[in-house]
């Protein structure tokens, strides 16, 4: 009986880690090695220029720090927040972004901001 309850547990420990690395939107190996969508959202961030006001690592000069900011925000309210910008407060919008961009940017930023990808350029995986 303890047993069949411990591989219960063991399992479920095993499933939640499984879905936790499904949750995670990019891959990362070696710090700055990212898979091709990630790689795109790091593109993606250099075309839009967001550095100009959230810094070249993300950390924040006149708009916020997005490694912080992605902690709490969830990925609908980062899409909307940059496609719609908040012009009342400075940020503007970026709706050329929409679609695969913006999904790329995401996975990215989200790496940036749970601390896997490290700050600097990164390149394909595969490269
Ligand atoms: C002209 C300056 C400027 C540019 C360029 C800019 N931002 Fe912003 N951004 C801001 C400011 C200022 C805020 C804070 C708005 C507020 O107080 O709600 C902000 C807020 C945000 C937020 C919400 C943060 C939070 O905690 O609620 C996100 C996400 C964001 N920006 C992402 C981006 C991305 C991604 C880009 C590039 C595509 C970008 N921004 C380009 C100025 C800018």
């Amino acid at each position: 009986m303890i047993r069949k309850h411990l591989a219960a547990a063991v399992l479920a420990v095993l499933a939640s880690a499984a879905i936790a690395q499904e949750a995670a939107p990019y891959t990362v190996a070696e710090g700055n090695k990212v898979d091709a969508k990630t790689l795109k959202g790091w593109k993606t961030w250099r075309q839009a220029a967001c550095e100009r006001c959230h810094g070249a690592n993300q950390e924040g000069m006149v708009g916020p720090s997005l490694t912080d900011s992605l902690k709490a925000l969830s990925k609908d309210d980062f899409t909307k927040t940059v496609l719609d910008g908040r012009a009342e407060k400075g940020m503007p919008p970026h709706p050329f972004l929409k679609g695969e961009k913006i999904d790329a940017l995401y996975s990215f930023l989200k790496g940036r901001s749970d601390g896997k990808i490290a700050p600097g350029k990164v390149f394909g995986i595969d490269e």
